[in-house]
């Protein structure tokens, strides 16, 4: 009886939500939306009047408004006299205005007759992403935007979304795609991993065997962690991109309000530019190949002059390409096998007066630090930086738990938190069950992603202010396709923008997922995006006890199906399709299993979730 009345009691909320999502469907959640009643009718005779046609968010929204099929043009403010301004069936754009509003905020007024939309710099861009998801298009001559009033702007300023194209490469298209993604959910910095042990992926003029040679492997182990026979796919595997492919996606990434802060691993996870250039390793003299496993490799950047000078040539073919404030210089996972069995690491370390070889790993941070900060940049690099001491002006990318930020914040520098274990690495499953793809380990389910808080209450409310944001990290050893790295990003990737975007305080996670996630869902299938479909809402892999049992689901993607069975066997589209609470008697002694699949209009597929109702 007790479970009955639970579960009545979750669905009553549920529908409470669906009446009333506070949010109106925007994701990330804005600070604040107040609703109201009416709707705008957005039709050919609507005028887009902007007092800044030039500036890239005007221009996003005028192509977003042609691709819906709409070809109203943007009038610039000064070419209407008195009586024009203020009109009615107008939406206006504005950057200029009196209103005070914090760094990359917005204020977005819908009315029944005008909207106006008031942004600061890329705040604009952002209330511009907010009007989109709220643009309902009926045809190519309607759409209806629900009346309301806005406030908005980000909680933290870094909020980042990294991709690995070292282990598997993925071009150009698919990166745009990526970045187009991250944007219309105001994610904006994108953190390109574009070197490591298994491909050097961006092309060096003054170096090219590190592409000739460091861009290509013979193969590519495919079976999992922890087994030891090693298992390969026997086919080479290549790819990087051009300069002029890098400088595309730099200009792309800017239309979009997108800062790029492309990595280039040190000293460690380097075997693709060692297996170029034998002279930056500690031993020259022996062959090296592109790696063909994951993991550490035992070689790995020699601390000599000679290795310090290729770096600074090849971070200054980078900085030229990247104008962003930030290069990120890697730094975790650095094998000190190499220089251990080095007499020029033993001399070194006695010379610079370093402690060992954690020491030795500091002094490279540093060199490389003095150069970047000569050319006007500064450097970030993964928690492992901080061992023999942190370079100056060095912001940490906190990965191994936030112990790592904790300790930089506390010693006053910058910090991103991305730690593995609060749900930021993608590369981990998004629910435990044999049925989800091969992963490199780890759960991160969207709840886990959601709830992760970068600002560890540890920290003084000075200390605080060095958290300048946070980022999910998509590593792709088992991600071999475009569609897997989809699978992996969504939906997780909208919880990350709501972590980094969203007041603490409006955080609500049943809200997120039962009555916003299932329509961003639709619209991503609609985009041609690769998500992972969740089980459906009020299902799971769970054992209920009790007699009778009355099962309330409902879609986790708006206009798809739930289908069951009660049979034991796995549900398909030829079994029943779940339209009204299932009510369901269990005989004494007896269990009955009820599993669900949802299936969406374009035949994505959930996985298959198995509730176990037992009379015992
Ligand atoms: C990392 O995951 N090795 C930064």
């Amino acid at each position: 009886m007790r479970i009955i009345f639970l579960i009545a009691l979750l669905v009553i909320s549920a529908q409470t939500f669906a009446q009333h999502d506070p949010y109106i469907g925007i994701i990330p959640a804005p600070v604040s939306v107040k609703k109201a009643r009416g709707e705008f009718r957005l039709t050919a005779e609507t005028i887009i009047i902007t007092d800044s046609p030039g500036h890239k968010a005007v221009r996003f929204f005028s192509d977003y408004l042609k691709k819906a099929g709409f070809s109203n043009g943007v009038t610039d403010v000064n070419s209407l006299n008195k009586s024009q301004k203020g009109m009615k069936n107008s939406i206006t754009l504005s950057v200029n205005f009196k209103a005070d509003l914090p760094p990359e905020g917005y204020q977005l007024l819908i009315f029944d007759d005008n909207i106006i939309l008031n942004g600061k710099g890329a705040g604009l861009f952002y209330g511009i992403q907010t009007l989109i998801q709220l643009i309902q298009v009926k045809n190519n001559n309607l759409a209806t935007i629900p009346c309301a009033e806005i406030k908005d702007y980000p909680r933290f300023g870094y909020r980042g979304m990294h991709l690995d194209v070292s282990r598997h490469f993925f071009n150009v298209d698919f990166v745009k795609k990526y970045l187009d993604v991250m944007a219309s959910y105001k994610l904006n910095t994108f953190h390109w991993h574009l070197t490591d042990d298994q491909g050097w992926r961006i092309e060096i003029k003054k170096y090219p065997k590190l592409t000739d040679i460091g861009s290509k492997r013979a193969q590519t182990k495919i079976n999992r962690a922890g087994i030891d026979t090693f298992l390969y796919d026997n086919t080479p595997y290549e790819g990087y991109y051009t300069q002029d492919q890098i400088k595309e996606v730099v200009n792309y990434a800017n239309s979009l309000f997108i800062t790029i802060v492309p990595e280039i691993e040190l000293p460690g996870h380097s075997m693709a530019a060692v297996a170029a250039y034998p002279e930056l390793s500690c031993d020259p003299n022996k062959t090296y190949k592109v790696a063909e496993t994951w993991g550490e490799f035992k070689d790995v950047y020699c601390p000599s002059e000679e290795t310090f000078k290729m770096l600074d040539d090849i971070l200054f073919e980078v900085m030229l390409l990247f104008p962003g404030k930030y290069i990120h210089i890697g730094g975790d996972e650095c094998n000190k096998f190499a220089w251990k069995n080095s007499d020029f690491c033993k001399q070194l370390i006695a010379d610079k007066g370093l402690v060992n070889e954690e020491g030795l790993q500091s002094y490279f941070i540093r060199k490389i630090e003095q150069y970047v900060n000569a050319q006007g940049h500064s450097i970030i690099g993964w928690d492992e930086i901080l061992e023999g001491g942190l370079a100056p002006n060095a912001t940490v990318m906190s990965w191994r738990g936030e112990a790592g930020g904790i300790k930089a914040a506390q010693a006053n520098h910058d910090v991103i938190m991305t730690p593995g274990s609060g749900g930021l690495y993608f590369d981990h499953t998004q629910y435990k069950s044999p049925l989800e793809p091969l992963s490199i380990g780890g759960n991160a389910p969207l709840s886990k992603t959601y709830s992760y808080d970068p600002v560890p209450s540890e920290l003084t409310k000075e200390e605080q202010k060095h958290i300048i944001g946070v980022q999910a990290n998509l590593w792709t050893e088992y991600i071999p396709t475009a569609a897997k790295a989809e699978y992996m990003l969504l939906p997780r990737m909208l919880a990350l923008a709501e972590v980094a975007w969203t007041p603490k305080g409006n955080k609500d996670f049943s809200n997120f997922s039962e009555e916003r996630i299932p329509q961003h869902l639709a619209k991503l299938d609609a985009k041609g995006y690769n998500y992972r479909v969740p089980v459906a809402i009020g299902a799971s892999d769970t054992v209920l006890t009790g007699s009778k049992f009355t099962i309330e689901l409902s879609p986790s993607v708006e206009g798809a199906t739930i289908y069951y069975t009660l049979d034991g066997y796995n549900p398909r589209e030829t079994d029943l399709a779940y339209t009204v609470p299932l009510k369901i008697l269990v005989p004494e002694n007896k269990t009955v299993e009820l599993k669900t699949i949802v299936i969406t209009p374009s035949g994505k597929r959930s996985i298959v979730a198995d509730m176990k109702l037992q009379n015992k």
